[in-house]
């Protein structure tokens, strides 16, 4: 297949080029950096070099590429992650502009399908949860709707990942979560009742793989492990397979104060299952828990 992947220099992107390549596809990255071409030659894959917020020159590379499938991961968000919503501003932007940008190029260069990667905790977020977050899934259900009608519209054939949150060991956040819990600054919350989807990184790769070529048009399907856990549990985890000392515990409502935009996401209960990933993606994840995952990267401490 000759795939176009816009994100391709990212979190997702760099594991997805590589692991696209080793499976034999012809892979066209997008950046807007001439600087990380060679990388991306590296990987194996030819760069394209366009801004996906310049409908233009966007265009005029997923044209030249030819693509056979586009697969959409642009997000920009701090690579530790998001603190507050004005972090979601240009992310917003990203999905509905820039999705309508690429989806529109795809259709013109005759793709058969395009898969978006989307993020399992948005497009549910309770609506009375605060300005910021509410943008944040709005922007999030267009991106979505407008990959959706277009395959409606048999125009493409549309596919959604909801991810679950990315951890591994070469995920950004995880880095810093695991710094923080080494340092006792990462605390749980007493009475944790969250249960939060996470997926690492690598199912999250090997999920955008499958979709390449199973699951039906015009489906969603959430790309999570098959236990969520609290965020505190996470961190207790994470404290055990580092040999960090016990996290401290604190009350929700200091979380709530001092961050409020982490709180609101963290503490979410959004139990969701990937059982439709896994029949119609013929897909399974590596990492059934969180505990798997980390036990590739850590060994547990005696
Ligand atoms: N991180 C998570 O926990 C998480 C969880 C669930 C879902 N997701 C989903 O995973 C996907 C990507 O996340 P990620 O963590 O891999 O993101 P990331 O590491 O921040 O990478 C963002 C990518 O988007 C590109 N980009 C940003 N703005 C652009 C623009 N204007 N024009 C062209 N390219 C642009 C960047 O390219 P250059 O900088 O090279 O131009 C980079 O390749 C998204 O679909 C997101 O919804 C992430």
């Amino acid at each position: 297949m000759k795939v176009f992947v816009a994100g391709a220099s990212g979190t997702i992107g760099i594991p997805l080029v590589r692991a696209l390549v080793a499976a034999g596809h012809q892979v066209t990255a997008l950046t807007r950096s001439p600087q990380k071409q060679d990388e991306l030659r590296r990987l194996g894959a030819t760069p394209a070099v366009a801004d996906a917020l310049d409908a233009d020159s966007l265009g005029s590379v997923v044209i030249a590429a030819k693509p056979t499938h586009v697969i959409h991961q642009l997000t920009a968000l701090p690579k530790e992650g998001p603190s507050r919503a004005s972090d979601l501003v240009s992310t917003n932007r990203l999905r509905i502009d820039g999705t309508r940008h690429l989806l529109d190029a795809a259709i013109r260069a005759g793709a058969r399908r395009f898969i978006g990667g989307s993020f399992a905790l948005l497009p549910g977020a309770e609506s009375a949860s605060s300005a910021g977050i509410n943008e944040a899934a709005n922007a999030t259900r267009s991106m979505e709707s407008q990959i959706l009608n277009a395959s409606r519209s048999h125009q493409i054939e549309g596919i959604v990942l909801r991810y679950g949150l990315f951890y591994g060991p070469t995920n950004p956040s995880t880095i810093k979560m695991i710094e923080m819990v080494q340092k006792r600054r990462f605390p749980t919350v007493r009475g944790d009742r969250g249960l939060l989807p996470f997926i690492h990184l690598d199912d999250a790769v090997s999920a955008t793989l499958a979709a390449l070529d199973h699951g039906s048009a015009g489906n969603v399907y959430d790309i999570v492990d098959d236990r969520a856990i609290s965020i505190s549990e996470a961190v207790r985890l994470m404290a055990d397979y580092t040999g960090s000392p016990s996290p401290r515990a604190v009350p929700a409502w200091l979380i709530r104060l001092l961050m409020p935009y982490r709180a609101r996401m963290l503490l979410m209960r959004l139990p969701l299952s990937n059982a439709k990933a896994r029949a119609e993606l013929g897909w399974r994840p590596m990492f059934p828990t969180f505990g798997d995952g980390l036990s590739k990267s850590f060994s547990r401490a005696a």
